[in-house]
């Protein structure tokens, strides 16, 4: 069993059910810790029957012992993640300084990022990104842009704050009253509310990448939590219909402030089929009956935004792109007990454009692609109780067989529901999860 850092992260288009499989490994862990994306992750834990959905707050908080960590590469909305702490602090969820740290240096998304987002989508019109309208897009470009972002450190920095926020806003307020006729922002109010904000988050403020690079050297185990999922990364998937961070593996040395070495084993997320939100390409898509079926089934709306989820078969084309891309050790299958109730499923193995089969997986051309199926037989049994590989029906068993084959690598765990519990234990080399 290995006892190295993890990294979970998703092998599709994001709620591959991460948030599950990071709040068993954080049993295990010293540290959990988020190094992509903001507010736009919607990760549901379900902790003795009561369903827990966290967007900042790390999903190490269930586990007293953890400290939980919001990463330099996070965006972070103030009121959102205060909220998010109430909440969870009214439902019995020990949440503060003494267990959670949020980087100085991470960026924070302000309201000009949620107007710019909201009015950004609504000028695309059909050409839309189908973002989740949390700011994410413009606050990055704001941290790329460097003279007119924010970052948490700054929150505590009274007048020094106050500068910069009217100095953003004079500048914001011409480009939105040119652009979207909107209505100018009022610079000092916003200083005030964000200003409190920061006296509120000061006890949680600290130097992540220390903290947590010290924690590497004293052998403590870190897990690292991804948000969205790889083909949703602004580099490595389906550009420009992304989002704006990176989030394979890839990302977590920066957005963390650890070194490359210290990412340890990496875990890939798959839902044994596959969904996506917003805009832009999904060959296996199955706008139909099908699709119908796993949305009812799975309960495939946004965590985040109330969404419908678009369903379809699962793609292990793109899936084995994200394994190789992340360096992949071994895959968590998820959601498996949604396909049950199909008489045939398909496996999308392949592309082709034309008669032509494509090589390699490129997230640029996907527009053109058609997908190549395998059919595989499904099975009728709710497999929601089974304990064991053995528990599951022979159907269940030739797809996950399937799965690992196609992506090449082992199939650690299958998880049959949303509980603790519902968890089939494989071919794990990931202590925590064997
Ligand atoms: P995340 O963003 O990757 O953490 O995933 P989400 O929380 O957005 O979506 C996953 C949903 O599936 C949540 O409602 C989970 O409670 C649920 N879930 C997780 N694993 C399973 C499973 O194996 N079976 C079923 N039926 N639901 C699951
Ligand atoms: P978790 O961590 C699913 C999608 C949005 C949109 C695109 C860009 O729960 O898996 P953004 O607001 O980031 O600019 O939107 O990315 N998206 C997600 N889809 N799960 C997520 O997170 C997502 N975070 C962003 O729907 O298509
Ligand atoms: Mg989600």
């Amino acid at each position: 069993m290995s006892e190295a850092n993890v990294c979970v992260m998703g092998l599709q288009w994001g709620d591959e059910g991460k948030g599950k499989v990071v709040d068993a490994l954080a049993e295990v862990s010293q540290y959990v810790v988020r190094y992509c994306g903001g507010a736009n992750a919607g990760h549901t834990v379900v902790v003795g029957g009561e369903k827990f959905a966290l967007h900042l707050i790390p999903c190490g908080v269930f586990r007293p012992e953890v400290i939980n960590v919001v990463g330099n590469g996070v965006v972070f909305d103030p009121p959102v993640g205060l909220e998010e702490i109430d909440g969870l602090r009214s439902r019995g969820v020990d949440v503060g300084g003494q267990n959670l740290r949020i980087s100085t240096a991470a960026h924070v998304v302000m309201p000009w990022h949620k107007a710019a987002d909201t009015h950004s989508e609504q000028a695309l019109g059909g050409r839309k990104i189908g973002t989740t309208a949390r700011g994410i897009g413009p606050c990055y470009a704001d941290k790329a842009n460097r003279s007119t972002a924010i970052r948490v450190g700054d929150l505590t920095c009274g007048e020094s704050l106050r500068e910069k926020v009217r100095l953003i806003c004079d500048g914001k307020n011409k480009v939105f009253a040119a652009l979207y006729g909107a209505e100018p922002l009022d610079a000092d109010a916003i200083a005030d509310e964000y200003a409190a904000y920061g006296q509120r988050l000061a006890p949680m403020i600290a130097n992540t990448g220390a903290v947590l690079r010290r924690a590497v050297a004293a052998g403590d185990r870190v897990l690292f939590e991804g948000g969205q999922g790889s083909m949703l990364d602004v580099d490595h998937g389906t550009f420009p219909f992304v989002t704006s961070s990176s989030v394979s593996a890839c990302g977590v040395p920066a957005g963390a402030g650890v070194p490359p070495r210290a990412v340890g084993t990496v875990v890939g997320l798959l839902k044994a089929y596959t969904t996506r939100v917003g805009a832009g390409p999904f060959p296996t898509e199955q706008d139909n009956d099908t699709g119908a079926y796993l949305r009812d089934r799975g309960k495939e709306y946004g965590t985040t935004t109330g969404r419908p989820r678009r369903c379809g078969w699962l793609d292990l084309f793109a899936a084995r792109y994200a394994a190789e891309l992340s360096g992949t050790d071994e895959v968590a299958l998820a959601l498996l007990d949604v396909l049950t109730g199909l008489d045939e499923l398909k496996l999308c193995t392949g592309y082709r454009v034309g008669d032509e089969i494509v090589e390699d997986f490129d997230p640029m051309q996907l527009g053109a692609s058609e997908p190549v199926y395998e059919t595989l037989p499904g099975w009728s049994d709710e497999i929601g109780d089974c304990q064991t590989f053995a528990d599951l029906p022979g159907e269940a068993k030739a797809y996950v067989d399937r799965v690992e084959a196609v992506l090449d690598r082992p199939v650690g765990v299958i998880s049959v529901g949303p509980d603790r519990e519902q968890t089939i234990v494989h071919h794990t080399n990931v202590r925590g999860l064997g």
